[in-house]
């Protein structure tokens, strides 16, 4: 299966969709990314794999370059814009977002958590629809919060899961 990956940030998630047993036997055929300093290039770079940034409005731009690749599945891994017609892209479409949906939907997750003293946090993996982080769930996993966590530990936490989590909820879909 062909996927197309689409990123904002540092790319943690995007690297290990690409190198995760559970499932790089798919082939990541493109990366699109909408910011200049996004970390996910030079990890795009290290494995060959095409790196475009298109401006988050320009959707048909997105849309024209998944057609052009052949792409199975999309696949957001941190890209931090919603968008706003995500029923004319040419394949399904896929979130992770680092809270129990529909709980902390948005920026600053984890100092909510922190802040409203919650017990259980975690990510879920869902289907992109035009509202943010809405659509329907594939896959969540929770963990703990403890009383010694605070926003960057529990940042590191999550994302710990998002790397078990994301690639099963891939798997699951294209099997
Ligand atoms: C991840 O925690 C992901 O869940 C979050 O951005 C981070 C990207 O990390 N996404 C969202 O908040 C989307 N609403 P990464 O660039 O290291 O994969």
């Amino acid at each position: 299966m062909r996927l197309g990956i689409m990123c904002s940030g540092n790319g943690t998630n995007f690297e290990n969709i690409v190198t995760n047993p559970v499932c790089n036997t798919n082939e990541v055929v493109l990366m699109i990314h909408n910011t200049k300093q996004c970390g996910a290039v030079a990890r795009a770079a290290k494995f060959g794999i095409p790196h475009i940034r298109v401006p988050h409005k320009d959707e048909d731009k997105m849309i024209e370059l998944f057609k052009a690749w052949r792409v199975d599945l999309i696949v957001l891994a941190g890209y931090m814009r919603v968008l706003k017609n995500p029923d004319a892209f040419p394949a399904p479409m896929i979130n992770i977002h680092p809270s129990l949906l529909p709980k902390y939907k948005g920026l600053n997750t984890h100092k909510r958590v922190i802040k409203n003293k919650e017990t259980y946090t975690g990510a879920t993996v869902h289907i992109v629809s035009e509202k943010l982080d809405s659509g329907k769930i594939i896959l969540q996993k929770k963990t703990k919060v403890s009383k010694y966590d605070n926003e960057k530990t529990l940042e590191k936490k999550v994302l710990k899961i998002e790397h078990t989590l994301y690639p099963q909820a891939i798997k699951k879909l294209l099997i």
